[in-house]
């Protein structure tokens, strides 16, 4: 996938990985934009910037997706690129309440749902559109000190696996984009954040992700170790296991 002459929709598009993402496929010479997000002016300024079609949404309501759809098509014809983005993250284990499990999971997990229905019927039929969903490293290993983000970015990455072997002899691409740190608010809205040695910048996650959507390969790694750990965490569950316990205790004895 060349983003070039394509048209492409991002969520979570006023900050961010997002915001990066889009600035930079209006470089990379996108033929239409759209970007969306639950913060409107923040997203109308963007869109301002790099004339693309702003829509403020939330992601966990599949209407507003399906609206987000429609106002792309109109604008421009068919999709060729979806970007479920938009994501959030929240500390803490099995004592966070119903309520913020129930949100974390709309946005981190139920919104790829709903992209993926409101644009598929239509990809099918003419067998070609792309997926870029932001997961995380934290799909493919775990978050230490957060069960909602493991278990929701785990979520996500099983349903970009499952597209992707489900439809990708359809002319469905799939990749999932699953960096560790990256310096956004998400991170830096929380200082001494462990995930902050070693953070890439949005710059370098998109240069990833062009190289990535190029090569169309399904995991998109910033940083190129997660591969090394993946391996590792097949290779010996219980030593990987041991391993986490160790950082764990590194993390929270520095007190992040
Ligand atoms: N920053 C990191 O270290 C890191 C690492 C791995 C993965 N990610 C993932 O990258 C994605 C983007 O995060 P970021 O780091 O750019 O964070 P960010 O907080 O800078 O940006 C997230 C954006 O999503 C928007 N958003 C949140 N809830 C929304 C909703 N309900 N509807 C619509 N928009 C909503 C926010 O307004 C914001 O603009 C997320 O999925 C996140 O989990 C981030």
């Amino acid at each position: 996938m060349i983003v070039q002459d394509q048209v492409v929709v991002v969520t979570g598009a006023a900050h961010g990985i997002g915001e990066g993402l889009a600035r930079r496929f209006h470089k990379e010479g996108a033929r239409g934009l759209v970007i969306a997000d639950i913060d409107g002016p923040g997203v109308h300024k963007v869109a301002a910037e790099i004339g693309a079609v702003p829509m403020q949404l939330d992601v966990r309501k599949e209407a507003q997706i399906r609206e987000l759809v429609a106002l792309a098509r109109e604008k421009f014809g068919e999709i060729d690129l979806f970007c479920s983005n938009a994501g959030i993250s929240m500390r803490g284990g099995e004592e966070v309440s119903d309520d913020d499990w129930a949100r974390i999971m709309d946005i981190n997990f139920y919104a790829h749902l709903y992209a993926a229905r409101a644009v598929l019927p239509e990809w099918r039929k003419r067998r070609k559109g792309y997926f870029l969903n932001t997961v995380s490293a934290a799909g493919v290993l775990t978050q230490i000190g957060s069960a909602p983000y493991a278990v929701t970015k785990h979520a996500a990455l099983a349903f970009a696996e499952w597209l992707s072997a489900s439809y990708g002899d359809e002319g469905i691409g799939v990749s999932a984009l699953c960096p560790q740190g990256v310096r956004t608010n998400m991170i830096l809205a929380e200082p001494g954040h462990f995930l902050l040695e070693g953070a890439k910048t949005v710059e370098e996650v998109c240069d990833a992700v062009i190289a990535g959507l190029r090569d169309e390969t399904f995991l998109i790694l910033p940083h190129p170790e997660v591969a090394e750990y993946f391996r590792r965490k097949a290779g010996d569950y219980d030593r990987w296991l041991r391993g986490m316990r160790r950082l764990k205790a590194k993390v929270f004895s520095q007190g992040s």
